[in-house]
Order: C-alpha cells, then sequence, then structure tokens
C-alpha cells in the first residue's frame, strides 16, 4: 500500500470548505485548503509590520519562484488572468495582431488577448493530451501571428514541437502554466521554456497564496528586468513610468503566505503523480473509458486528473450517489462561448477534437490531501459504474 505524503491529521487547520470557500457537503471534494500554523504566523507579522504592498516578502516570492521553475526572472503579480495580459503587453502584441491559442482551455487563456485588442486564434488540442495540437498551430501561423499562449492543460506539459515550432518562426511563446506548477518536460520546470511564464495561484489550484494571486517569468534578459515593471505601471522610479502597465502588483501578506506554500509543492505533486498512478492502474481494464495518457518525458502535474465518459451525466449522478465530486473542465469550448458570437470561429465543427473532448470530459479528486482510504473509495466509486 502506498503510504500518503498527508494525512488529514498532519494538514494543519483543514476547514470544512473547498478550495473555492464552499462548505463541503459528505462527498470527497474536487479540493481542499491546506492553512498551517506557519501561514497563521507570516501573515501576523506582515500585519504588524504596517508593510502591506512592495516589500522583502514580494522580492522574495518572485526570485524563489524563478528559482524554483528555473526562469531568469519572476515577479508574482494579482492573478493569472492580468498575468496573462501584462505578458502580452510586454511583447507589445496589440491592435491588429493575431495570438494562437487552444480553445480548450479556462476562458481567461483567451480574453487576455481581446483586453490588449488583438485577436485569438483557436487551435485544436491532441486528443491524446489534450493540449495544443503542433501541427494545426504550424497551419494557423500568418504573417500578424503576435504570440503564442500554450497552456499545460490539467498539469499536462505542451508538446515539444509547439516550443520549436515558435522557435523556428521567431514567435514568441507565453506558457500560460495555471495548472502545471511543479510539472516538468525533458528535465526542465514548466515556466523555464517559454520566453514569458504565466501563473494563477487561485485557491484550487497546486499551490495557492490565501486570495487571488498569480506570477510572471521570464526567460529572455531583454524582459527579465521588465516584469516587475509591467504590474507596476511600467515603473522603476515612482514618478516615472517607461511604459504602459497597471496596478497588477500582489499584496505582501500573499507573497509571504506563497513562500510557505512553495515549501510544500513538491511533496504536493508527489502525491498527486501518486494517486494519479494508482487511478491510472486501477481504470486500465475498464472498458468504457480510458485512463489519462502522460506524455513521454514529462512530469505531468496533476491539477485534474481527467476521464473521458461518453454517458457523462449518469455518471456523475452515479458518482454523487457514491460520495465522489466531479466537475467538468471545460463544457464550452472557448470558441464556442457567447462571448465570441462575432468571432469567425464561432461555429460547431470548427475545432472537432476540442468539441468532441468538451462533450465527455469529467474531472474526479486527485488533490494531495486526499486520504488512502478516499483514494480507494473513488476508484470502487469509478469502477462500480455501469454505463
Ligand atoms: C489555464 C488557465 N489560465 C488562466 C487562468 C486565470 O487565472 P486566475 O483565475 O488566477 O485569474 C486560469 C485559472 O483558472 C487557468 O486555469
Amino acid at each position: 500500500m502506498l503510504e500518503p505524503v498527508f494525512r488529514l491529521t498532519q494538514v494543519g487547520n483543514t476547514h470544512p470548505r473547498n478550495s473555492e470557500g464552499e462548505t463541503l457537503g459528505d462527498n470527497i471534494p474536487l479540493g481542499r485548503m491546506f492553512i498551517n500554523d506557519e501561514m497563521r504566523e507570516v501573515v501576523s507579522d506582515v500585519l504588524d509590520s504596517g508593510r502591506w504592498i512592495k516589500g522583502p516578502h514580494s522580492k522574495a516570492f518572485g526570485a524563489e519562484w524563478a528559482a524554483y521553475c528555473g526562469a531568469l526572472a519572476g515577479t508574482p503579480c494579482s492573478n493569472g488572468s492580468t498575468a496573462l495580459i501584462a505578458a502580452l503587453r510586454l511583447l507589445d502584441v496589440g491592435y491588429g495582431d493575431e495570438v494562437i491559442v487552444p480553445s480548450h482551455t479556462f476562458i481567461a487563456s483567451a480574453t487576455c488577448i481581446d483586453q490588449v485588442g488583438a485577436t485569438p486564434v483557436f487551435v485544436d488540442v491532441e486528443e491524446e493530451y489534450h493540449t495544443l495540437c503542433p501541427d494545426e498551430v504550424e497551419k494557423a501561423i500568418t504573417d500578424a501571428t503576435k504570440a503564442i499562449i500554450a497552456v499545460h492543460l490539467y498539469g499536462q506539459p505542451i508538446s515539444s514541437r509547439v516550443f520549436e515550432i515558435a522557435k523556428n518562426h521567431n514567435i514568441p511563446l507565453i506558457e500560460d502554466s495555471a495548472q502545471a506548477h511543479g510539472a516538468e518536460l525533458n528535465g526542465q520546470r514548466i515556466g523555464s521554456i517559454g520566453d514569458l511564464a504565466t501563473f494563477s495561484f487561485f485557491p484550487s489550484k497546486n499551490m495557492a497564496v490565501g486570495g487571488d494571486g498569480g506570477s510572471i517569468l521570464a526567460n529572455r534578459e531583454d524582459l527579465a528586468d521588465k516584469i516587475s515593471m509591467a504590474i507596476d505601471h511600467g515603473r522603476l522610479d515612482k514618478y516615472r513610468h517607461d511604459f504602459l502597465g497597471s496596478n497588477f502588483r500582489l499584496s505582501e501578506m500573499q507573497c509571504a503566505v506563497g513562500r510557505v506554500q512553495l515549501k510544500h509543492l513538491d511533496d504536493w505533486v508527489a502525491r498527486r503523480n501518486e494517486i494519479a498512478a494508482r487511478y491510472n492502474e486501477a481504470f486500465s481494464s475498464l472498458e468504457w473509458t480510458n485512463p489519462p495518457a502522460i506524455r513521454e518525458g514529462a512530469l505531468h502535474a496533476w491539477h485534474q486528473y481527467v476521464l473521458r465518459v461518453d454517458n457523462r451525466d449518469e455518471f456523475q449522478a452515479h458518482m454523487d450517489e457514491q460520495g465522489v465530486s466531479t466537475g467538468i473542465h471545460y463544457p464550452i469550448p472557448c470558441h464556442l462561448q457567447p462571448l465570441y458570437e462575432s468571432h469567425t470561429q464561432h461555429r460547431q465543427g470548427a475545432l472537432p477534437i476540442t468539441e468532441a473532448i468538451c462533450e465527455s470530459v469529467v474531472s474526479i479528486p486527485v488533490h494531495p490531501h486526499l486520504s488512502d482510504d478516499e483514494v480507494d473509495q473513488v476508484i470502487s466509486a469509478v469502477k462500480s459504474f455501469q454505463p
């Protein structure tokens, strides 16, 4: 039997709420909060210090997060959505430009492009891995392509071919790593490969900061100094503004919380992998679904463990009866969202793999605070489903 890295009794104060703050019923939830005494102490210290923004924790968290990921430079920022907007601005993306992005992702990966006045060009994903299809990326490149936003969805690193294509075409690539803290591709940490990388520390993510939060990492010398300016009105000096930025800063208290959480990230990713390995083994003999694939050379961060089930509604009802929560990430592809009604790709059939995926994906709990008994319960619940 596998020894859990965490038992609930060791988690500190595990509140009866999920990671989005909703009160839990009796079901095994999709996420649980991690709150410990060290987090309480640092928050209290920062509060008493009166240094609530732009203090030592912001600097240290930016540097520690960049060092963890193996990036050249890093800055905390207010959330994963503003991180993407700031990253596009840093690459000078604006009106008339096109940005390639998967449609199978959380909406923020796409709307950041509209926020800077550019146009998202939605591209289909690889059916096996749920991430950008390299051939489709290559086909979508035009003279107007100014950047690629590649999403390591569910914690699965994208194909290394997408990085190569971006390089060959001299197009900057932003790794949207909001779901991939601690993932690796061919020995390199996610966040250290693209020109820029963005992260979200939203409470349900693989690590959190006690509220909304995010980060931008840079892997190019010419961008390294600018990332912290982009989240602070384009300035280094108080009253001198070198380029268009905004206030996308993260508070000192949250940076201090992030530094504590970072100490646990490797254990959490290891535990997620342990649970995913148990699921993969248990589900490999099922005829009505396949365990999710892991890309060769990748360390998956397992932000979500996602099965594909044809009769998803029945499956979700069954899991609920068995006391297990499920989720759908995501039921509507970006290109079919009402918000993109006037987009040229807003039609059924535009991205067939993405559309089929969105109709059948269902996420089951894989967070590191599951006990072994709960993992067993999830496995029996899935295996007892009669499609
Ligand atoms: C892939 C992806 N990109 C961007 C974001 C946006 O991050 P935030 O919610 O911190 O703004 C998220 C958040 O769920 C995400 O999953």
